[in-house]
């Protein structure tokens, strides 16, 4: 029983003008307005920096630096412009003992770190005043008690390709590698995450939110506490090492004994 109202006319020849145009405007600021919100809340907090900390750091980025990034750290040819890289890629570098480059090649090598972490942190608050970057993360972010069996799954999809599924590095192309991942002080997880060194990507909050991130880094320190079980980890390459293992000694082994049994028998 359908019931059709003679009363309503068709309205759509009634609107106004400028309606369809402020609907839009309306709905765009909305979802605009929801997207912001969404993003700054999943976005780790930041640390404050005080005004001798980005003095310090200006001293020393003067005296350790500025050769090669430039006074103002712009760039020049031995190094690229850290305006905007932020306090998490000046902690990261310095902090791994990367930066200060040595000697140039395909990658900065990691050595021991030869600034102490008050420099490391005033030399990031001088970077970071420059132009807004990743800064240090709140503590929880890094603070590897998420939920391992979601980082080890993050970690196949996102890392295990260069990284190797048990972390334990691999080459790449131009003489370029990805480290080992065993041991790593989980701020420098973090901070590689968020500012992708060299051939690495980034991994955006977008990507991999704080709290997966959170759970990337649980994983990896699982595999520090639970270090293989025994046996040959043959590279810890899966069964590509394994299958290997066995086409040449099982099927070789066989080989062996048949060639010994006929050689018997004659
Ligand atoms: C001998 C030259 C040299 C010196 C000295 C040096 N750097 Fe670098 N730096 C480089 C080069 C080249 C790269 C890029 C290559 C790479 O990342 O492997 C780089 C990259 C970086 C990055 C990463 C930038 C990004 O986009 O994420 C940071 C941060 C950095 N340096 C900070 C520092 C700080 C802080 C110091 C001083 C303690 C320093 N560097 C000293 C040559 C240098
Ligand atoms: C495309 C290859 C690639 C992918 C994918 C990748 N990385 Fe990396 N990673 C690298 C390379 C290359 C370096 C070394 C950069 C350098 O030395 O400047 C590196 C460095 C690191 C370091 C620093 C290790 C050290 O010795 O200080 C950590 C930690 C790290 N990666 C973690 C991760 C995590 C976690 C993921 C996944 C979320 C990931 N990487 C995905 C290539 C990759």
């Amino acid at each position: 029983m359908a019931i059709t109202s003679p009363a309503s006319p068709r309205r759509s020849g009634r609107r106004h003008p400028l309606a369809t145009a402020a609907l839009l405007i309306v709905g765009l600021l909305a979802t605009g307005g929801a997207y912001a919100l969404a993003t700054s809340t999943a976005t780790a907090e930041t640390t404050a920096h005080t005004a001798e900390m980005v003095e310090e750091g200006g001293k020393l980025f003067a005296a350790n630096c500025a050769s090669c990034h430039g006074i103002l750290a712009d760039g020049t040819a031995a190094g690229p412009s850290l305006i905007g890289v932020g306090a998490l890629a000046v902690d990261f570098q310095v902090g791994t003992g990367r930066m200060p480059m040595a000697a140039s090649g395909p990658q900065a090598e990691v050595k021991p770190v030869q600034f102490s972490q008050e420099q490391i942190d005033a030399m990031g608050a001088w970077v970071a005043e420059l132009a807004p970057g990743p800064a240090i993360p709140a503590e929880r972010y890094f603070a590897g008690d998420g939920d391992v069996a979601n980082g080890a799954e993050l970690f196949r999809i996102n890392c295990a390709m260069c990284h190797n599924v048990a972390g334990a590095g691999g080459a790449l192309t131009e003489g370029k590698y990805a480290p080992g991942l065993a041991n790593i002080d989980p701020i420098h997880v973090y901070g590689a995450m968020v500012t992708g060194p060299q051939n690495m990507p980034v991994f955006s909050d977008m990507n991999l939110t704080p709290e997966e991130k959170n759970d990337v880094i649980s994983y990896l320190r699982y595999i520090d506490e639970n270090p293989s079980v025994g046996g040959f980890d043959l590279g810890s390459l899966g069964p590509v090492s394994e299958g290997l293992f066995i086409w040449i000694f099982g099927l070789g082994g066989l080989v062996a004994v048949t060639v010994w049994l006929t050689a018997k028998s004659n």
